[in-house]
């Protein structure tokens, strides 16, 4: 199968040219030699610039539309567009594809803060749709078919419907339905599937969104689909939206020094998930599914499976992606993150407080995984003491969803003050916080800062959670809008 991007890039630096471009390190011949040595000449000899036989991904007509057209046809879109600023410049694109300032779009309130950067960018008003909160694995999921109906119906004029599918812990709503009542209104269904390169490419892992017939996806091939970091596709079908829109709106986002190393790892992963995708996934899908056993039989740990499925929220789950639960060992999850760091040398994707995440991938083999195993074992056996009576009384906390005074974009650009995060309950934050990862807020720009949440926060980090977000990187302190007292 063609990698014509590849190609290209590897055919023009056989000829050898003689170059009086950027990038300045000309081969590595001017660059550190420490890193020279280390990074390789053959990543030097495609470290390249948007000279006119390499296209533009600025206006693609060459090796760069070849490329794009044949991941298209891969990913079962219209037009594939590459994205050398991740996911969160796909996502940036497709929410200002479809609105403008003061237009309503429709969104999960757990979104990845590139959703709600692009809203505050746009202008745009968001209507947050609950998505459904479990309470036994302290975790949010997708939303439902049920509340997608309700917005609708309360929102006709929105511009757009933003679905996260699969979530980061691989959960899927019915993202089908969703898009055929969205449709019903001809209201875009824009998806979130940072996390779901993989589950196109094997029918035994829920529906991608473009076979579902959503119509837009920004998709980070680099997280699971074996493309190198920062790269990431957009793909849209049907003619809701504008290719020509989409086009114009993904170069004002991007760098004009794009990547060609980003980029042919875009045109090769594409040709891998096509080629060895189905087959390898099929491995993957085994190999997860004897972990999730094994797992499930150490005391103190569980992993759910497609078990908790419930035909609403959790209509679907890729079972590539292990939640591993460790509240009955009565220690955070990112304590388990730094125990198995420090005493079995694995890392994991995420934890938070009451689980960790770990992604199984084309990457993973027997061994990887027995490691795995063999990691919680131990941790098992170093911390599962809580009795049996005392395990029923473990209750998770999910934070609660903020009000939104006013527009995340007003409050971006409000006259604000500083104050101590401790004594902002009741204020308006100016200010995003959130825990990364995941990188979902728990406040935006423009929603009323309540104590229950601070709780969450301090709770979180007390852990040591990675708590971000405000300019001030201790949190002892907080941005809010600026409060007028009447002068007397
Ligand atoms: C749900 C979700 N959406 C979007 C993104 C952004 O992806 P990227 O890091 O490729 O910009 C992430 C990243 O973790 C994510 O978890």
């Amino acid at each position: 199968m063609r990698t014509p991007l590849f190609n290209g890039l590897l055919k023009h630096t056989q000829s050898s040219p003689v170059q009086f471009h950027i990038p300045g390190h000309k081969h590595g011949e001017g660059m550190d030699p420490e890193f020279k040595q280390f990074i390789g000449p053959n990543a030097l000899s495609i470290d390249l610039i948007n000279i006119a036989p390499l296209d533009d991904l600025h206006h693609p007509h060459g090796m760069i539309k070849e490329a794009q057209d044949l991941a298209a046809e891969a990913f079962g879109a219209d037009h594939t567009f590459f994205s050398v600023q991740g996911t969160s410049g796909a996502i940036m694109t497709m929410i200002m594809s479809v609105c403008g300032p003061g237009e309503k779009i429709l969104v999960p309130r757990n979104v990845h803060k590139s959703i709600m950067s692009a809203i505050i960018f746009a202008g745009a008003t968001p209507i947050f749709i609950h998505p459904e909160l479990d309470e036994e694995l302290g975790i949010s999921h997708g939303i439902t078919t049920d509340s997608v109906e309700r917005a609708l119906r309360t929102h006709p004029d929105a511009k757009g419907l933003v679905v996260i599918n699969p979530t980061y812990f691989g959960i899927s709503a019915n993202l089908e339905d969703i898009v055929r009542i969205s449709h019903s209104y001809d209201i875009p269904v824009l998806v979130d599937e940072a996390h779901g390169v993989h589950i196109h490419f094997n029918e035994n892992l829920p529906p991608s969104a473009m076979q579902a017939g959503a119509d837009m996806a920004a998709t980070s091939v680099h997280k699971l689909g074996g493309s190198l970091t920062q790269s990431s596709v957009l793909n849209l079908q049907g003619d809701r939206v504008s290719y020509l829109r989409v086009q114009s709106i993904i170069s004002m986002l991007t760098t004009t020094s794009t990547s060609y190393i980003l980029l042919a790892s875009l045109d090769t992963a594409r040709r891998h998930l096509a080629m060895e995708g189905h087959d390898q996934l099929e491995d993957v899908i085994k190999l997860a599914d004897d972990t999730r056993k094994k797992i499930n039989s150490i005391p103190g740990i569980t992993c759910p499976g497609k078990e908790i499925l419930d035909e609403k929220a959790i209509f679907d789950l890729d079972p590539t992606k292990l939640i591993i639960s460790i509240k009955e060992l009565n220690i955070s999850g990112y304590e388990v993150e730094k125990w198995l760091r420090n005493h079995a040398n694995i890392e994991v994707e995420l934890s938070d407080l009451y689980n960790i995440l770990c992604i199984v991938t084309m990457g993973d083999s027997r061994e990887t995984m027995d490691k795995l195993i063999k990691g919680l074992s131990d941790l098992s056996e170093v911390f599962y003491y809580l009795r049996e009576e005392q395990l029923s009384t473990i209750r998770v906390q999910v934070p609660n969803i903020p009000i939104l005074a006013m527009s995340p974009r007003e409050a971006f650009y409000a006259e604000t003050e500083v104050i101590k995060l401790d004594q902002s309950a009741g204020r308006i934050s100016a200010e995003f916080i959130m825990i990364y990862p995941p990188g979902i807020p728990i406040f935006i720009p423009g929603e009323i800062i309540e104590q229950e949440n601070l709780d969450y926060i301090f709770k979180n980090m007390a852990a040591g959670l990675p708590v971000q977000g405000p300019e001030d990187h201790t949190l002892t302190r907080i941005r809010v809008i600026r409060e007028r007292k009447a002068i007397i």
